[in-house]
């Protein structure tokens, strides 16, 4: 399927077999040479070998970078350092970037490929079902400092976004499930229909998971393509769930749960607060949270964990800079605005509940 963006459109390949063609198809959108593979220390082990033979016969010049596993490696110091390689490697303006593994590893790439000679193509390889369905989408790049997640970045789009359905048996069951937090928000602020599918999803099979891939990415990219550079409160949406969200992931200290997980969390209590704000029936709330369950998402905070970090960590979300709270909320299953009548109060209230 072809993504419009605001400036160029690229192509998002979804299906099985893929990483066999990519020389192939990388060659049908890039005519260039060198590149460098970005991946992490699980990912590359598994499928590097192919990618880069599958280029090398294709006629291209892959290097591959391997960093360590995890958040700590989205740092500046980090990019810096890959940045070098590449650098000392001989690669140039005409070289791209492949960036092979999950979310982490697309930001990290992806700000690469922006920076180095100011702007290079980027093509990713999403290897987790979080990645595929949300972050490969929209061009939002960047690094974590000491103080937050993503406080350094830039909107890149990619060239080309390649998800091989195949990739996803290797990923641990509790990373395929984070994804579904991600698809659920979908669903929630734009999608009714899907919603509805997600309710009777019995792990359908590749046709039935390729399908929704297809449609996470298209929604997605609807929404990010009225607003690429986060301005005019369009992509904002896409927040639902999250204000909560990463306060928990960072009450947490981005050990505790996984993203999605802590989504998961979030969506819970933008729903209370969306029954309380935007007229959310109760009944709707309790599907949601049903569906969330059904993919092995939490809807409760473990009873020790600590709320007042969470109150805590809520003053650091960039949605509360000048004070003023915007939330997004949702009135019922498929629509979302953001609202702006809602209290601190309400928000403790919906943490509380957890
Ligand atoms: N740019 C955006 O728009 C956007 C949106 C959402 C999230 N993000 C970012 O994405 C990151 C989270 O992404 P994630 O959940 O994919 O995390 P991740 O990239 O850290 O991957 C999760 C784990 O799964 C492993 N893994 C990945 N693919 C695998 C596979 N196929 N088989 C076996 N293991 C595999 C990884 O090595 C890692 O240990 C965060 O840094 C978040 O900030 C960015
Ligand atoms: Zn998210």
């Amino acid at each position: 399927m072809e993504v419009r963006g605001a400036a160029h459109s690229y192509p998002v390949l979804v299906g099985s077999g893929l990483l066999e063609q990519l020389g192939v198809r990388v060659r049908q959108h890039l005519p260039r040479k060198t590149c460098a593979i970005i991946s992490d220390s699980n990912v590359a082990p598994l499928f590097a070998d192919r990618i880069k033979s599958s280029l090398i016969s294709a006629g291209f010049k892959p290097m591959l970078i391997t960093i360590p596993v995890g958040e700590k490696s989205k740092t500046l110091r980090q990019v810096g350092a890959i940045c070098d390689r590449m650098i000392a490697a001989g690669l140039d303006r005409q070289s791209f970037v492949v960036g092979l593994g999950g979310g982490m590893i697309g930001d990290v790439s992806g700000f690469v490929a922006a920076i180095y000679h100011r702007g290079i193509p980027h093509i990713q390889i999403p290897t987790t079902l979080l990645a595929m369905v949300d972050s490969s989408i929209g061009g939002k790049t960047g690094v974590n400092t000491r103080d937050g997640k993503n406080l350094i970045g830039a909107v890149h789009q990619p060239s080309l976004v390649i998800d091989d359905l195949d990739i996803l048996k290797t990923l641990p069951p509790r990373e395929f499930n984070q994804g579904f937090a991600e698809i659920v928000k979908h669903a929630v602020i734009a999608d009714a229909k899907m919603f509805r599918t997600l309710q009777s999803w019995d792990a359908g099979g590749a046709p039935a998971l390729q399908r929704l891939i297809k449609r996470n990415v298209e929604l997605k990219s609807r929404i990010v393509a009225k607003d690429e550079h986060d301005r005019t409160g369009e992509r904002a949406l896409l927040n639902f769930g999250h204000t909560v969200g990463h306060a928990i992931e960072r009450a947490g200290n981005y050990r505790e749960f996984l993203h999605g997980e802590a989504i998961s969390l979030g969506i819970v209590a933008a729903c209370a607060i969306s029954m309380k704000r935007a007229g959310l029936g109760a009944d709707q709330r309790a599907a949601i949270v049903d569906l969330l369950r059904r993919f092995g998402l939490p809807i409760r905070s473990p009873s020790k964990f600590p709320r007042d970090k969470i109150f805590k960590a809520l003053k650091f979300d960039k949605k509360f800079e000048s004070g003023k709270i915007r939330l997004v909320v949702t009135p019922r299953i498929g629509s979302a605005r953001v609202a702006t009548n809602v209290t601190m109060a309400d928000i403790r209230e919906a943490v509380k509940q957890l």
